[in-house]
């Protein structure tokens, strides 16, 4: 008998331990796009969200913060080595980035990932109303629809993987691909960010499954143990244009950003770069080309800073280790090189910011250097066109994020040709004000006529009328 009608289920709960003034340990809600696009549809249902606390080997009760009910998951110190470092972020997260770095099958890591995903199907089963409606997010738990689909066939089920969805070359490789195909099939509705994913994901099903395949949507072989169509396609998530414009608009923002200017010594150009300290995000391709630049005096040491705020991030996974040690390198090669005593050509930060600083950020910058290698969205080139209503800026946008097929007015780069970014990021810094000004306006329309409580209104509609059809056939 349980009142909750609407599930999401993530592998992270949308909240950050703290520590309270009495001492003891307390929770506040993590900013984020997901609990943002989810809260108008949690205020207006009974609404549960089922995900890891944080916590190493700590059962907690279920608790309720901010109208939103939350139901922790455990994860013991094994399950994070296994199913977390292992196979959702040595496994997965590699194979699904285009193999930037060797991705490694593990049949023990496989094994936890099965127990960790049925753990978490497990809860949702045991939260969820008669005929509710679950949203699954992101590739570590893509086998939970199928789980939910055996145990609670009444449910509505949509998944959404925030990442990308590789060719079916790569995918492939995956030693138990075709489990994760039907993990994943047996929601009702699979989002993407792009349509090449759900292209990429359908052409994998058909090579890999028993399911066939017509437009958009999947169905399995009579044998099959699960009878349900899945639709797949893509549903590009955005951030809270509107929330974004309004703090770029704030006197406080707006001093810091003049502030911050100033703390740096007021050089003509101030680039900016923010990313999770990750491999898939090209930081070494940016410090290459920045460094070159300057090195060719093409951009001019004491007219330019570049900001790199580099969030720790995966800091127990050993390529993330060796990509800190390489990025710090390169850190120390350019500021010895290109540093004064009273100028720096580039600050390096490993912290991460609230968005007030982050907004401010947005606004000191004249250009903000994005150069994934391969990104699902990029929600941070979003939030720099929003931040930027008063029409300055320049976003360099690298052609592998899923933001490139919205934010077209971006000056968009390939990040594998340093040569040609290099003159990219240079048109950038010389692009006039009228140019800057059109290229914003129209990229901001975008982002308001498409934000993320859209995103979500629109994913949700779709599944619930699939679901509706389904009834009608059935
Ligand atoms: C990406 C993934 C998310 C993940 C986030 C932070 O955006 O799509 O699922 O939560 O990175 O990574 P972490 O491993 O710290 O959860």
């Amino acid at each position: 008998n349980n009142p909750y009608d609407f599930v999401v289920v993530a592998n992270r709960l949308p909240v950050d331990r703290i520590t309270l003034p009495d001492g003891t340990q307390g929770f506040q809600r993590a900013p984020g796009g997901l609990v943002t696009a989810l809260e108008p549809v949690m205020a207006a249902s009974e609404g549960a969200w089922v995900g890891w606390h944080g916590g190493i080997d700590e059962e907690l009760a279920e608790f309720d913060k901010d109208d939103i009910h939350l139901v922790p998951v455990p994860l013991s110190e094994q399950d994070l080595n296994l199913y977390y470092e292992g196979f959702s972020n040595s496994t997965l997260w590699p194979l699904y980035h285009d193999v930037i770095v060797p991705p490694e099958y593990h049949r023990t890591w496989w094994d936890r990932y099965k127990k960790i995903n049925q753990r978490f199907a497990d809860a949702v089963a045991r939260t969820a109303a008669q005929h509710a409606t679950v949203w699954v997010h992101d590739y570590q738990l893509q086998l939970v629809p199928q789980m939910l689909r055996l145990a609670r066939p009444d449910l509505k089920i949509g998944f959404f993987l925030h990442i990308p969805f590789p060719a079916a070359s790569l995918f492939s490789q995956l030693p138990w691909r075709t489990q994760i195909l039907e993990g994943l099939a047996g929601a009702d509705l699979v989002g993407f960010q792009r349509e090449t994913d759900a292209s990429n994901f359908l052409r994998c099903l058909r090579r890999f499954t028993d399911y066939s395949t017509r437009g958009h949507e999947a169905t399995p072989s009579a044998t099959h143990g699960i009878q349900n169509l899945c639709r797949a396609e893509a549903h590009p998530i955005s951030i809270d244009t509107k929330e974004i414009a309004k703090l770029s608009r704030d006197p406080q923002i707006i001093a810091r950003a003049a502030q911050i200017r100033l703390e740096l010594g007021n050089p003509k150009t101030i680039m900016l770069g923010v990313d999770r300290l990750d491999y898939t995000k090209g930081i070494r391709h940016r410090l290459k080309a920045y460094g070159e630049l300057l090195n060719d005096q093409s951009l001019r040491a004491g007219d330019v800073c570049l900001i790199q705020v580099a969030s720790p991030s995966r800091e127990n996974v050993g390529s993330y280790m060796e990509l800190r040690d390489q990025v710090e390198l390169m850190v120390g090669q350019i500021t010895g090189q290109h540093d004064t005593l009273s100028h720096t050509t580039l600050r390096y930060l490993h912290h991460s910011y609230p968005l007030r600083e982050m907004i401010a950020l947005y606004l000191a910058a004249d250009v903000l250097l994005v150069t994934a290698l391969r990104d699902g969205m990029n929600l941070v080139a979003k939030e720099f066109v929003a931040a930027h209503q008063d029409g300055r800026g320049v976003l360099v946008l690298s052609e592998y994020t899923g933001a490139a097929d919205q934010l077209t007015q971006a000056v968009l780069v390939n990040p594998h040709d340093i040569d040609g970014m290099k003159a990219k990021i240079i048109e950038a810094v010389k692009m006039d004000q009228n140019e800057q000004a059109r290229r914003m306006r129209r990229m901001n329309r975008h982002l308001l006529d498409n934000d993320v409580t859209g995103w979500s209104a629109h994913f949700l509609a779709e599944l619930a009328e699939i679901n509706s059809r389904a009834n009608q056939i059935s």
